[in-house]
């Protein structure tokens, strides 16, 4: 007779605020218990010399979502969510996206269609509302939040996806009625169509052009027009994926005014500069994400905003496409203009361990803020906490052990992803997601996968709340 499915024992626990050794007594998929030399546990883990972390969020990925321009994402909720697992993250929140003239509950049944017996870890949908008409603002949309999906992406760029002003300021007072997040891409679209169009005018059509054709100046613009209408409408707003200081210096200036605008940072702006567009031959191409990373004293920039609270999530904004094939970044051939390279790279596994090595191991942000940073602020941004993205009683059993000494070089073929490149290849890093534990059940261990698709559950997400 044991008392316990599971016990961890002798870790050293981090959550955003707590540092503490303790064992963890876990059934039912929940943590149950948290203290000294607790009884027996049917299956035991002795973490000594290692790290306990909150499973990771990855609050912002894109899984199997249909493209309109031909293209194909290489992750469906099957590998995505074994990638995301094994680079220590046990929940995600991809995207529902609807087409210009599809009812967003379609595009959400379709969604859930695509995920069905795939995720290995939970999962949640924000939606993507490029079409908000009467029927959607007035019926969809509030009957799909209280269903859960308690989050949105709007967008200002991308034909097939962006929405005016004014449409813009009808989904925000839509949020602000039903008490959900609206996210928003900012970025100017005629400034880049325009700069589009002289770039490939001139010829300059190489993946570098990428970089030039998007600027931080366009970043910030749509960033500052984005913030005054949610201004307008008083509601709260989160501006994803941003790149560096232009944007940044918007959000914290709303922030220091008291307005509640939350920020996402990702990878490649820490990782990546415009200079990875100018690679070889057409190699540039494989990391093309829009915004475009800028280069190194926006990566500082990018670190500081980590540290001093500016940005409250880190996200991966993994969008795969393969670099070969016909659905990938080469579709079009290799003298393609960058407009026809499919815009997004992958980085679900690598996020945590990225972070956690340059930003933990480096001395640049605190254990705590990289658990705020990666799981804690997600779950409370997207009405999951304290389910999820805490170690405390009652909370979901999603932990994961980590090795923080183990040294890693990154190559494609240690990821678990379907994209045949990884744009960190071979960079070396300090601390490993070694154990990946979601509402108890052990989903990694040894490097190798223990859990079968479809154990995923699907989390209704409750209303958002504010981080610290
Ligand atoms: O280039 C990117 N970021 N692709 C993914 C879609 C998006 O806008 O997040
Ligand atoms: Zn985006
Ligand atoms: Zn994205």
């Amino acid at each position: 007779m044991t008392d316990f499915d599971l016990v961890i024992r002798n870790g050293r626990i981090a959550t955003a605020s707590d540092d503490f050794t303790a064992d963890i007594g876990i059934s039912g998929g929940r943590i149950v218990t948290l203290g000294q030399h607790l009884r027996a546990g049917a299956d035991e883990i002795d973490a000594t010399g290692k790290l306990i972390l909150p499973g990771g969020i990855d609050a912002h990925c894109h899984f199997d979502q249909p493209m309109s321009d031909g293209s194909e994402m290489a992750d469906d909720f099957a590998s995505g969510t074994r990638s995301a697992a094994f680079g220590g993250t046990t929940t995600v929140i991809p995207f529902a996206c609807q087409q210009k003239g599809q009812s967003l509950r379609a595009a959400v049944d379709d969604y859930h269609a695509r995920a069905a017996g795939k995720p290995v870890i939970d999962y949640a949908f924000h939606l993507i509302v490029t079409d908000p008409t009467e029927q959607v603002l007035g019926q969809e949309l509030p009957a799909l939040i209280r269903d859960g999906y308690t989050s949105f992406k709007i967008y200002t760029t991308y034909d097939d996806l962006k929405l005016h002003d004014r449409q813009i300021l009808d989904v925000l007072a839509l949020a602000r009625r039903e008490g959900a997040m609206t996210m928003v891409h900012a970025e100017n679209s005629d400034a880049i169509a325009w700069l589009t169009e002289k770039l490939e005018l001139a010829g300059k059509t190489a993946p570098k052009y990428h970089a030039d054709a998007r600027p931080a100046i366009a970043e910030r613009e749509a960033t500052h027009r984005a913030i005054s209408l949610a201004e307008i409408v008083d509601v709260p707003l989160l501006v994803v994926h941003v790149s560096g200081q232009e944007a940044m210096e918007q959000i914290a200036a709303a922030q220091t005014k008291g307005l509640s605008i939350y920020a996402e940072t990702c990878p490649q702006y820490l990782f990546l500069t415009a200079a990875n567009l100018d690679l070889d031959g057409f190699e540039g191409a494989k990391h093309i994400c829009s915004p475009p990373p800028r280069d190194a004293a926006n990566q500082e920039h990018v670190w500081r905003g980590l540290k001093n609270g500016t940005f409250q999530i880190f996200s991966s904004d993994h969008a795969p496409f393969r670099y070969d094939g016909p659905k990938g970044k080469k579709a079009h051939g290799t003298d393609a203009s960058f407009v026809h390279v499919p815009n997004g790279i992958p980085g679900v596994e690598t996020r945590m361990p990225l972070l956690f090595s340059e930003g933990v191991g480096k001395g640049r942000i605190s254990l705590n803020r990289f658990v705020e940073l990666t799981a804690t602020n997600a779950a409370k941004l997207y009405g999951l906490y304290p389910r999820k993205g805490t170690i405390a009683i009652g909370s979901d059993a999603d932990i994961v052990i980590w090795d923080p000494s183990r040294e890693v070089t990154i190559t494609n073929d240690i990821l678990h992803h379907n994209v045949d490149y990884t744009p960190y290849e071979g960079r070396k890093i300090t601390g490993w997601p070694e154990t990946v534990i979601s509402r108890g059940d052990i989903v990694v261990r040894d490097a190798q996968l223990q859990s079968q698709p479809g154990r995923g559950v699907f989390l209704e997400c409750g209303m958002p709340g504010i981080p610290r």
